[in-house]
Parts: structure tokens; sequence; C-alpha cells
């Protein structure tokens, strides 16, 4: 099971986090793994260390926000690899605060990257999925796009999009061997989650006050949504199409 031998894959964010957990869970599944992310030296380090397990991984350079590097990603692959069978779109970025601690710009810039690169890099691969016949999306929400969380406006406006994005993609596209999911994690520890408890005036407070958020008592580890990943991308997930996942360590439960 979850084999994912002779597929190719692409995931955003992949110098960090769930994004990196991710890529190492689907080179182990056996696929072509091309690590992509704006962090150039973090992201090399991470395909070079896939590739000394005698996995496949490459490093790319993309800026999910800038819609000519979404186009050029799609080019390159076309060009050394051919195809793309998987398209994992993690990268994103936080923000905290009510509307009136968010400006205007911090919306914009956190839908550029969270919602219109998430579109932009889509758009640029659907085409030839769809082309073939076969193609499974996993975009990666956040609990907060199926709740609201506490000074998150910014965060959860765009997460929300990323649900309901998702949705059309698999409505649209189901019959032409698309398959599109989201992943909603609760509060998962990564530098993610590190920045925004840095951003309170009691760190430790904040830290402890998010790991009692979750139902269970702790924070995910990036390995148990990439676990999510690996099914969502699997032939096992072959009838699971337009869902937000939750694994959320209960984060949700009973509100
Ligand atoms: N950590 C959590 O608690 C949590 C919970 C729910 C959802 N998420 C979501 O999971 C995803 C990954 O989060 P994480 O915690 O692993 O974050 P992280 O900060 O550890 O990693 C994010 C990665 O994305 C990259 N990135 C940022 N902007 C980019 C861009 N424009 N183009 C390409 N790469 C870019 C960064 O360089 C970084 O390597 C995000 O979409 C986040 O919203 C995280």
């Amino acid at each position: 099971m979850f084999d994912l031998s002779g597929k190719n894959a692409l995931v955003t964010g992949a110098a960090s986090g769930i994004g990196e957990a991710t890529a190492r869970t689907l080179a182990a599944a056996g696929a072509k793994v091309f690590v992509a992310d704006l962090d150039f030296d973090r992201g090399v380090a991470v395909a070079d260390d896939i590739a000394q397990q005698g996995l496949a991984a490459e490093f790319m350079e993309l800026d999910v926000s800038d819609k000519s590097s979404c186009a050029a990603a799609e080019a390159y692959i076309r060009r050394t690899s051919g195809w793309l069978d998987i398209l994992v779109n993690n990268a994103g970025i936080g923000h905290v605060g009510t509307i009136l601690e968010t400006t205007s710009e911090d919306l914009d810039r956190l839908f550029a990257v969270n919602v219109r690169g998430m579109f932009d890099l889509t758009k640029a691969f659907i085409g030839g999925m769809i082309e073939r016949n076969h193609g499974v999306i996993v975009n990666v929400a956040s609990i907060g796009g199926i709740i609201a969380i506490r000074d998150r406006l910014a965060y959860c406006t765009t997460k929300f999009a990323v649900v309901g994005f998702t949705k059309c993609i698999a409505l649209d596209h189901a019959t032409q061997g698309i398959r599109a999911n989201s992943i909603c994690p609760g509060r998962v520890e990564t530098e993610f989650v590190k920045k925004r408890i840095a951003e309170y005036p009691d760190p430790k407070k904040a830290y402890e006050e998010m790991a009692a958020t979750q139902a269970i008592g702790r924070m995910g580890t990036p390995e148990e949504i990439a676990a999510c990943a690996l099914y969502l991308a699997s032939d096992e997930a072959a009838f699971v199409t337009g869902t937000a996942l939750e694994i959320d360590g209960g984060f949700s439960v009973g509100k």
C-alpha cells in the first residue's frame, strides 16, 4: 500500500516543517520529489539529504507568489521528467491579528502566497494532468480553514479560501482523472508556529496555551501531517476527492 514508485511529485514550501516532512515521506514511498521552495540553502540541503538516502529528490527554486516562477516550474518538469502526478501545495505564511491589527497590505501578502500562489501553480500543472487523465492535488489548508481561530483574521480568511478552491477543483475535474483534497492541520510544531509564538508578549505561555488547545494536549508533528498527504496522494485514496481532512489532535472537536 501507499506505493508511489514511478510517480513524480512536487511539494511547495518543502525546505521546512510540514513540506519538508512531506517531501521526505513521498520520496520514501518511491516518488521522484521536486523539493520546491524560495529558501535556496535549506531547500538544497533537504533535497541533498533525501538523495543521499538513495531516494529521488531534486531542489527547485520556486516562489509561488510569482506567476512566472510557477510557469517555469511546470516547463522545467515537462522538459526534464515529462509529467507531474502529485502536486502538494503546502507553502504558506501566517499573520496574527484581528481586523483591527490587519492592514489590507497584510491581507494581500497572505493572499498572494496562500491562495493566488496555489491558484497559479495548480493552473500551471492541471492542463498536463488532464491530458494524461491523471493527477492528484493535495492542498495544505488549516483547521483555521474550517473554524475561526481567534486573532487570525487574515490567515483564516485565506485558509477558508483554500478549502473552497480545493472543492471547486475536485468538482470541476473529477471525471478528468483529477483528485483534489485539502488537509486541515491543527497546531504542528514547526518554524511557522515558532514564529507566531514569538509574536506574543509571553512566548512560553503562548506555547503552553497552543499545545493545550488540541484535545490530546500536544501539538502535532510534521510527520503526522505528511502521513496524511501520503494517503491522499496514493492510489489507496482513489475514491477520496473534495474532502477537507481535519488532522488536528481534536482541536476542533466539540467546537
Ligand atoms: N504549523 C502549523 O501549526 C500549521 C497548522 C495548520 C496549517 N499549516 C500550514 O502548513 C503549511 C506549512 O507550514 P509549516 O508550519 O510547515 O511552515 P514553515 O514556515 O515551517 O515552512 C514553510 C515553507 O514555505 C516556504 N515558503 C514561504 N513562502 C513561499 C513562497 N512564496 N514560495 C515558495 N515557498 C515559500 C518557506 O520558505 C518555508 O520553507 C502552511 O501552508 C501553513 O499555513 C501549518
